[in-house]
């Protein structure tokens, strides 16, 4: 073997060993660079005679056209390894389920809450909402309920640390009855002076909050509130429109009501209103829905009208409780907790 052909397989063994392009360029420059070892050889035929130096002339260049092919030829097997790792390093698994979009739904107490406003509203009530931080005189004092008067003990609340322009502490409001004095106060205002006032027609739902924690209370709950003043709306008419609402919404005439005598300062009678439905798997067991009841005269009058002429029922009832009938949901924790497990399978 002649010191060409040595050289040319010394380079075609290094390229081919070449494991990155970054190699193979440094070994190329060791034989074609500019002190490679092929240039030192054409650098030599200078000191050859003219014959001579044709043909070994002819002999290096044929063997540097072997170098330089084996080279491109290294470099398309790497730049070829590098695509089929990458290749690799992608790869699609075509054949996995595709990722669907997840797509949203109501929870389902604002679904409750929704139906029970669409139910009222087809009775021609107004739909309201208000603050869930109160003044102590809207939670309490307007309800008929003064301070230091044991029936505030019923409603365990939160103050806030914040004290209204009276002095006293801002309260989470323990119960939606504010709204009955916000609403029916903008609505006396708003007719003050004119010769007559519409009713007074409107469910007020919202969150509401009470130092309570089990299986069938939350500290934050929901209620909704109801209230209808007229010349003449009375108990019976608290009867129909209640009854009519839980059939509308359970859909079912299945079901007993009863109003059983309760107390609450802002009503007078009043009532827990309970139902049972006669089939199914709460057949027979009376569950509380609502509390309601005649607005006290003192309500009336705090609500900036006049009792001998204004009369009429409130009623405050737990939309939480109504989904949990609905839905046969036995903790109403489950609702709070923000479980998608337990959130999803209302969508
Ligand atoms: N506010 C009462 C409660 O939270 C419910 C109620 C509302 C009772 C309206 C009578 C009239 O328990």
């Amino acid at each position: 073997m002649n010191d060409l052909e040595q050289l040319v397989q010394g380079a075609v063994v290094e390229f081919d060993a070449a494991p990155s392009p970054a190699e193979l360029e440094n070994a190329k420059a060791r034989y074609l660079g500019r002190s490679g070892r092929v240039t030192e050889l054409l650098k030599g035929l200078a000191a050859l005679d003219a014959q001579a130096k044709k043909a070994r002339g002819a002999e290096i260049n044929q063997a540097k056209a072997r170098i330089e092919a084996a080279l491109n030829a290294s470099r398309e097997r790497l730049a070829e390894a590098e695509l089929a790792s990458q290749l690799q390093a992608e790869a699609l698994d075509v054949t996995l389920p595709g990722r669907r979009r997840g797509t949203g739904g109501l929870h389902p107490v604002s679904r409750t809450i929704e139906r029970i406003e669409a139910i009222f509203a087809s009775m021609g009530f107004d739909v309201a909402e208000g603050p869930e931080i109160e003044t102590d005189w809207m939670s309490f004092t307007a309800l008929n309920n003064p301070e230091n008067h044991p029936a505030r003990s019923m409603q365990d609340t939160f103050y806030v640390d914040v004290k209204d322009s009276e002095g006293r502490w801002l309260n989470l409001r323990p119960h939606t009855s504010p709204m009955q004095v916000r609403y029916a106060r903008a609505h006396a205002a708003k007719y003050a002076g004119a010769a007559t006032m519409p009713e007074i027609r409107v469910v007020a739902p919202g969150r509401t909050y009470r130092v309570d924690s089990d299986a069938t209370h939350s500290p934050m709950f929901h209620q909704c509130e109801g209230l209808w003043i007229g010349e003449n709306v009375s108990f019976k008419d608290l009867k129909f429109v209640f009854i009519e609402f839980i059939r509308q919404f359970f859909e079912t005439d299945d079901f007993d009501a009863r109003f059983r005598p309760s107390f609450f300062p802002f009503t007078e009678p009043s009532a827990e209103i309970d139902i049972a439905f006669r089939s199914g798997p709460l057949a027979g067991r009376w569950l509380e829905v609502a509390g309601s009841g005649q607005v006290h005269p003192n309500v009336v009058r705090n609500y900036g009208l006049d009792p001998e002429r204004h009369i009429g029922f409130a009623f405050g009832m737990g939309p939480d409780r109504l989904a949990m009938l609905r839905y046969g949901v036995s903790d109403l924790r489950q609702f709070f907790e923000g479980d998608l497990r337990f959130l999803t399978q209302f969508k």
